[in-house]
């Protein structure tokens, strides 16, 4: 299989837990510190070779359009106010060779039914391609989540989903897989379920945003009916894939925030601003001082 180039990434949900933040700004594009959420998820792929960022969205959330599109007149006020530290910020060279493909979801049907959206976005060459759901954000020194997943892709040629043990009253939050282990992190999932309960879960271990999945999850996503919570599951097209095509589920190294709810939102901030250099001295005295 080839590298993969494409990724999705649904980002049309309503961000109901942020209100009133997300009335008029997309929850994807709430700082932590000093970046939109959605732009740490946009690196990550685009530091795996990812070439095209396809954004499954909604006509209310123009704003991620003009966060990764030129912003000119802002560029031409800080080249004449001797401000061009800032342009790298604003039009960061890694971003400036990616295409950014721009998808409305009408209704909120599901995350199946977001992903369904891109299938003509891939060509004939394309083996498979990547999923990264932002609100997960992973942080990590060595290899990233998405790049621990696709060198499990290459080196065998299959599907492959990143995975984390959660406690058991969080697991009808997530799709549980069955595994089967191969080696040390590493799995073969026999099994997959969308929400849970814990009686009816598998295993300890769920699947975080990040997919890797061959083409053929689109042919998934058409034979599958409205399951958790009404929706059309990403997960229920992973299980369909499981009849023809081996999918393995792998961890991941560092840390991940879970930053779709308040405490993992902060959670990240607080963790990124004391990794920060200009931040970090200042911060935990303060921090001493609020907590005494
Ligand atoms: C989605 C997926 C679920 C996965 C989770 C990871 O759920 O449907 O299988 O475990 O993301 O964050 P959601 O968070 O949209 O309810």
């Amino acid at each position: 299989m080839k590298p993969i180039t494409k990724a999705i990434l649904p980002v049309a949900g309503l961000g109901t837990r942020f209100l009133p933040a997300t009335k008029a700004i997309p929850k994807e594009m709430l700082p932590i510190i000093d970046k939109p959420l959605l732009q740490y998820a946009v690196e990550e792929a685009i530091d795996i070779g990812i070439k095209e960022i396809i954004f499954i969205t909604s006509h209310t959330k123009r704003a991620i359009e003009k966060h990764f599109s030129a912003n000119l007149d802002l560029e031409a006020s800080l080249k004449k106010n001797g401000k061009e530290k800032y342009l790298e910020k604003i039009n960061p060279k890694k971003l400036q060779d990616i295409k950014f493909t721009f998808i409305d979801q009408h209704e909120q049907k599901g995350l199946g039914h977001a992903v369904s959206l891109a299938e003509n976005c891939l060509d004939e060459d394309d083996d498979a391609i990547a999923i990264l759901l932002p609100d997960d954000l992973f942080i990590s020194n060595t290899k990233s989540c998405l790049q621990v997943l696709a060198d499990t892709f290459i080196k065998n040629s299959c599907s492959v989903v990143a995975i984390n043990e959660v406690k058991e009253k969080d697991l009808s939050k997530y799709g549980v897989i069955n595994p089967e282990e191969i080696s040390d992190g590493l799995f073969k999932v026999k099994e997959i379920i969308e929400k849970p309960s814990i009686a009816e879960a598998p295993s300890n271990l769920a699947v975080c945003g990040r997919y890797i999945l061959t083409k053929s999850i689109f042919n998934s996503l058409k034979s599958i009916n409205p399951g958790a919570g009404g929706e059309y599951q990403l997960t229920d097209a992973i299980k369909d894939l499981l009849y023809s095509e081996t999918i393995l589920a792998t961890s991941y190294e560092g840390m991940k925030f879970d930053c779709g709810s308040k405490q993992g939102f902060v959670e990240a901030t607080m963790y990124l601003a004391l990794d920060d250099n200009e931040l970090k001295h200042d911060l935990k005295e303060s921090i001493k001082k609020i907590i005494t």
